[in-house]
């Protein structure tokens, strides 16, 4: 028997996954357990700074012994960093890119072993083993993907000196066969021009639906003097002009014009250079999937890293590539590299034994609570004992159809930053006034951000146009058109672009979550949800007391903790 941990701490979204016996047990990011969005800030002297809290609930709740752990995957390589390394003259002394700042990185990345070792105690005896960070990225693509062999893309902000990488990838393992280096980052760009929009770093995904809202020819020359894309399928970023390690914005105000402050109102000038930027990403994305099948000569592409989140630049990819298989996994960020670690490390130890996660276990790797008893403190309008799950999902159908927002947690948590069904918060996508409710209500997000819908599978195709199949579509990371004339069916869910960021839902993935989407379909003629993650300006709920703890200082109408049923109206808090 073999057991490997895999860890993600380096710069931010930390994480842990176990696998045991090759079979991948549990993945689960850290910030779902200190409640810190991204778990902690990514600083040059916070390295070490563990995911403790997963590391315990992995051990734990799979009964692990750390004596019988035979080895730890760190998902960065500090041989590599330190081979790399080269002063940044466009770096902040003190932080990235600077000589100091390297130095307090290195210090850090040093100590992490024996933060490893302090964690799990003296009884463990395993390896700790350094893996390059790109390779951990490949690694949580491939191995979970249904393919023998691939063609890899990684792309992210940047691993120990590359922002991409390519790899080619069967049987034998992973082989790296080409990497551009910083400063040419599409994750950094993308970065730099969320704080432009007045926005954090983290916000990608906010620039990313301004887009939809604007005219990409404005600013497309603009956004080609910063993002060159090569004949070759390489691209370049120009740092001149983005300075992305310096809170400096005047290079690009002058390409741009004034940048917005945050709280100011968006211009027309903000929509269409999203738009712009989403363009050339996209190209620069399909130029870079040309080259990984290029070099690497295979018919299927695996793509990770932060930018695999990009769900219009992968529908772009999709679209240039009709015929390609394409798996992206849950975790594509930095959070899967916890994942991929443990994956490649497991490979290396027992090649024989790597088995495929089964369909389910690829997303729904955290915490599960089995049947959940209402808190006694609270008197609930729970259903009776006996109740079955079909008269739950009725009572749920009635309560959406009455325009309410329902928190539904069930099961085993997702892994990455999607909701899939089991800490989700859902309605009715039918309702023109839904996202407003549901802003109002709950979520708190800037009105042009788009909810997503979560449909059945097997009816999908009526709605949405999909091409080719891919597993990942399960996951809620492809913007799909929404076919002519069903978008005003359902307009809670519509982009302002005619797509959808579809999560297709079957059986065989989320039985519960089909379950209770077809009761509404059968109810509605609907057959989707709109679907967005059970949070509100924190991480998404881990625990039945994080849910009820959102359920309390919101204005959800309803709470599903498994089998029952909490109405607001009914709920009675007994002191
Ligand atoms: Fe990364």
């Amino acid at each position: 028997m073999t057991t490997v941990l895999g860890i993600n701490a380096v710069y931010h979204e930390s994480s842990v996954a176990l696998v045991v016996d090759g079979r991948l047990v549990s993945a689960v990011e850290e910030e779902r357990f200190n409640r810190v969005k991204h778990a902690k800030p990514a600083r040059v002297d916070n390295a070490d700074e563990l995911p403790v809290r997963a590391i315990k609930w992995s051990l734990s709740h799979h009964g692990v012994d750390v004596a019988t752990i035979d080895a730890v995957g760190l998902s960065f390589s500090p041989a590599l960093r330190r081979a790399a390394f080269h002063e940044d003259p466009l770096g902040r002394e003190g932080s990235w890119g600077s000589l100091s700042g390297e130095q307090a990185f290195m210090a850090s990345l040093e100590a992490t072993p024996a933060a490893v070792r302090a964690a799990l105690g003296p009884r463990f005896q395993g390896d700790i083993v350094p893996i390059p960070h790109h390779l951990c990225h490949a690694a949580s693509a491939f191995y979970p993907s249904d393919y023998d062999d691939a063609g890899v893309l990684v792309v992210d902000g940047i691993a120990e000196n590359a922002c991409a990488a390519i790899f080619d990838a069967d049987a034998d393992g992973l082989r790296e066969v080409d990497t551009v280096d910083y400063p040419h980052s599409l994750g950094f760009l993308w970065e730099k021009f969320s704080e432009y929009f007045g926005f954090t770093e983290y916000d990608a995904c906010k620039s990313m639906g301004l887009a939809a809202y604007g005219d990409p020819t404005r600013f497309r020359e603009a956004v080609g003097a910063i993002l060159t894309v090569e004949s070759d399928g390489r691209y370049r970023v120009d740092d001149e002009i983005l300075r992305f390690r310096l809170p400096e914005f005047a290079p690009m105000e002058t390409h741009f014009g004034p940048r917005r402050r945050k709280g100011e109102e968006f211009r027309q000038a903000h929509y269409d250079i999203a738009a712009s930027l989403q363009e050339k990403t996209d190209e620069a994305m399909i130029a870079l999937v040309r080259r990984t099948l290029d070099l690497t000569g295979r018919s299927r592409l695996c793509l990770a890293g932060g930018v695999a989140l990009n769900c219009v630049s992968n529908t772009a990819i999709r679209e240039a590539f009709p015929d390609l298989e394409i798996f992206i996994p849950t975790a594509p960020n930095d959070a899967g590299t916890a994942m991929g670690a443990a994956l490649h490390l497991a490979a290396r130890f027992a090649p024989e034994r790597q088995a495929k996660p089964l369909l389910s276990a690829r997303a729904y790797l955290g915490p599960s609570y089995g049947d959940i008893p209402v808190p006694s403190q609270i008197a609930a309008d729970a259903p009776p004992a006996g109740c079955s799950f079909d008269e739950l999902c009725a009572d749920v159908v009635d309560l959406l159809c009455e325009g309410k927002v329902v928190g539904w947690f069930q099961g085993a948590m997702e892994f990455g930053p999607r909701a899939l069904g089991n800490r989700s918060l859902l309605a009715d996508p039918r309702r023109a006034d839904m996202r407003d409710i549901l802003n109002r209500k709950v979520k708190h997000r800037e009105i042009f951000r788009p909810f997503a819908p979560s449909v059945l599978k097997d009816q999908a195709g009526d709605w949405f146009e999909l091409g080719k199949d891919s597993m990942s579509y399960g996951y809620m990371l492809f913007a799909v058109k929404v076919r002519e004339g069903q978008g005003e069916r359902i307009p809670a869910v519509l982009h302002a672009d005619g797509t959808a960021r579809v999560q297709l839902v079957s059986r065989e993935q989320n039985p519960e979550f089909c379950r209770l989407i077809e009761a509404f379909a059968r109810r509605t003629g609907v057959p989707m949800l709109l679907n967005t993650s059970f949070n509100d300006n924190e991480p998404i709920v881990c625990s039945p007391e994080d849910a009820l703890n959102t359920f309390r200082k919101t204005s959800i109408d309803a709470l599903v903790l498994g089998t029952n049923l909490i109405r607001r109206s009914a709920m009675v808090e007994v002191v």
